[in-house]
This record gives structure tokens, sequence and C-alpha cells, in this order.
């Protein structure tokens, strides 16, 4: 018996992830929450013959914490998308004050849900929800995730295509590291499994590295103006859904990917892995092991080669400002 929450649920992303999750058997209710709209998309979903029982709310009538009710995992691609020309960064002055709001509803009616933020720019989005979450005190950083995973499922599906089989991608793994922008974004190709070609030359390994940290920009260009990636986002959103609700089931095999966490989640893995970066940041997008209260451990970074270390010290100074941005914009004085 799974409640979750879906909160921007008419948008580009909203809708597509919404019937990804209405398919998941292991939710039994699905709320949908937005500023519009909601009522026509949970009519919608509710034909279809799968456990989950819909219902749409709006903001009117207390519709966001009737729709957070008993939440245990909530999904937040609530904002504006990019358009051409913009970094994610530029998205964060109307985005900022939707997740604070968004996040304040779920801090005082369900502290406990597992928070998956997916609106940009997600490396300051995250520390907004945690710095709500400690201002109500009830701050508990293994449930906070800042959805990275369509950066790893870009990583496997670039990767499949440079050695020439796109079938194999659901069987390439690829750790992305760092954050979720530009230079933050970190695929560490030295330990995709199956490892790399031996054939493949610095040259193409740097223009796959760069295509995994630009793919946004790949699909905002493509769309001309009409926003972002929605489709590829909804998949990843809600594979990465699908990885918490099975840790939480306890399926018995290890669950193991990349999330964009506060450090202190796991502090014993995060000395490892502040060592491994050589400087301290509260955020990073890290490998950890999922259980039933959410991040069980954080992994180490592990080895880089020399191009990945240089990637690491290209992403930190950016990252720095992103968190600093994202936590000043709740604790520091207006
Ligand atoms: P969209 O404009 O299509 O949809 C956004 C939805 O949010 C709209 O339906 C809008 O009504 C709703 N909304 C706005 N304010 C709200 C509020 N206060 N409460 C509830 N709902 C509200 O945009 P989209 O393409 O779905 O993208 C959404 C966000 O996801 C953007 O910030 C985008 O940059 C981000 N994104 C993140 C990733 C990632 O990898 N993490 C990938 C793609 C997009
Ligand atoms: C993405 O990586 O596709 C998203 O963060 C959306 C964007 O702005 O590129």
């Amino acid at each position: 018996m799974v409640h979750a929450v879906v909160l921007g649920a008419a948008g580009g992303i909203g809708q597509p992830v919404s019937l990804l999750l209405k398919t998941n058997p292991l939710i039994t209710k699905l709320s949908l929450f937005d500023i519009v709209n909601t009522p026509g998309v949970a009519a919608d979903l509710s034909h279809i013959s799968t456990p989950a029982k819909v219902a749409g709310y709006l903001p009117p009538d207390d519709g966001l914490k009737k729709a957070l009710e008993g939440a245990e995992i909530v999904v937040i691609p609530a904002g504006v998308p990019r358009k051409p020309g913009m970094t994610r960064d530029d998205l964060f002055k109307i985005n900022a004050g939707i997740v604070r709001d968004l996040a304040t509803a779920i801090a005082t009616t369900a502290p406990n849900a597992f928070v998956l933020v997916i609106s940009n720019p997600v490396n300051s989005t995250v520390p907004i929800v945690a710095e709500v979450f400690k201002k109500h005190n009830v701050y508990n950083p293994k449930r906070i995730f800042g959805v990275t995973t369509l950066d790893v499922v870009r990583a496997s599906t670039f990767l499949a295509e440079v050695n020439g089989d796109v079938s194999a991608a659901p069987n390439v793994t690829v750790p992305v590291l760092g954050g979720h922008s530009g230079v933050t974004i970190l695929p560490i190709l030295s330990q995709a499994k199956p490892s790399l070609s031996a054939n493949l030359a610095q040259t193409d390994v740097e223009a796959l590295t760069k295509r995994i940290q630009f793919g946004g920009d790949e699909v905002v260009k493509a769309k001309d103006g009409a926003g972002s990636a929605t489709l590829s986002m909804a998949y990843a959103g809600a594979e990465f859904a699908s990885k918490i609700l099975n840790a939480v089931k306890g399926s018995g095999e290890e669950i193991v990917t990349q999330t964009y966490i506060s450090l202190e989640a796991d502090p014993e893995g995060a000395k490892k892995v502040t060592e491994e970066i050589g400087t301290s940041l509260e955020y990073f997008s890290v490998s950890v092991k999922l259980g039933p209260n959410g991040v069980e451990k954080i992994l180490p970074i592990g080895d880089l080669n020399d191009f990945e270390k240089g990637l690491l010290k290209a992403a930190i100074p950016e990252l720095q400002d992103n968190i600093a941005k994202g936590c000043n914009f709740i604790t520091a004085p207006k």
C-alpha cells in the first residue's frame, strides 16, 4: 500500500511520470497536484486498470494539503523549463519559490515522505528542500533526493551508440556523479560496465563525456522554445521512484544508483567521498545503496583517471555556488 504524489502533475514531465507511476503495481494511491488541469489528468489516468486509485487536486480548498495527506513518496516536477540560450541556473528566479512553497507543504503535511526533486536547477533546489525541512525540524537527509537518473540513462544510451549497438543500452552502466548541470555532471566512463573498448580514442571519450554533460541542451535545442526533456525525464523519474519503492519493499536484491543528496545522509560514507573529492561539499551526486529508510550507504567514488580528475576539479566551483545559492534562499535574512 503506497501513496505516491506528483506535484506539477499537469506539466510536460508531470503527465507522463504520473502515467508511469500509475502503471507501478506497488502504488495503490496516486494524488496529482498542479495549479491547473489535474482533474482532467486524474480522470484520464483513473480509467487504467492498475491498482492505484487516482485523484486530482488544485490549489483551492487546501488542495495541496489534501493531496499530500499520508504521502509516502512525493515527486516534484513543478516549475518552468529552459528555452534555448538559458542555463538551468536561469530558472532559479521562478523555480526556487515554487519548490520552497511545495517543500513547506510536504514538511508540514507528510514530513516522512521520500522527496524526489526534479525541478531545476537541481543543484540548488535540493538544498532548498533540505533547508525548509530543517526549519520545520523534520529534516532527514536519507529521504531527500535530487533526481539525476536522466544523466545516467543518457550515459548508457550514448555509450551504447558509440559502441555501435543501441540494443545493448539497458545493460550498459556508467556512474554519473557530481551535480545536474553542464560541467557539474561527471560521467565516470573509466568505470563503465562493460568497460570501454580499448579502441576508443581519448578524443572519442572526451566527445562522449561532453554529450552526456550537455544532453539536456540537445533536447532544448530540438524543441526550439517548447521546453526541455519531458518524456525521457518521466522515464528516468519513474525508474528512480521504482528503485526507492523496491528498496522500501525489501526485494532482497541490492539496489545501487546515483542521486544528488546531502552527504549528511551517511556521515561514514561521506568521509571517504570528501577525501576523494578533496574538498568538503554538502551536496553531491554519489552512488548510494538504497534501503527501507532511503539512503543506507554512500559508496566511494573509486578510481578516476586524470581526465576525470580534471572534470571533478572543474565541477567544484559551480557546485559550491549552486549549493550556497539554494541554502541562502531559505536561510539568509531577506
Ligand atoms: P512544464 O512547464 O511542462 O510543467 C511544469 C508544471 O508545473 C506545469 O503544469 C505548471 O502548471 C506546474 N506548476 C507551476 N507552479 C506550480 C506550483 N506552485 N505548484 C504545482 N505545480 C506548479 O515543465 P516540465 O517540462 O515538466 O519541466 C518541469 C521542471 O523539471 C523544470 O524545472 C525542468 O527544468 C525540470 N527538469 C529536470 C530534469 C532533471 O533531470 N532533473 C529533466 C527535465 C526537466
Ligand atoms: C535535462 O537534463 O534534460 C533537464 O535538466 C532539462 C534541461 O534544462 O536541460
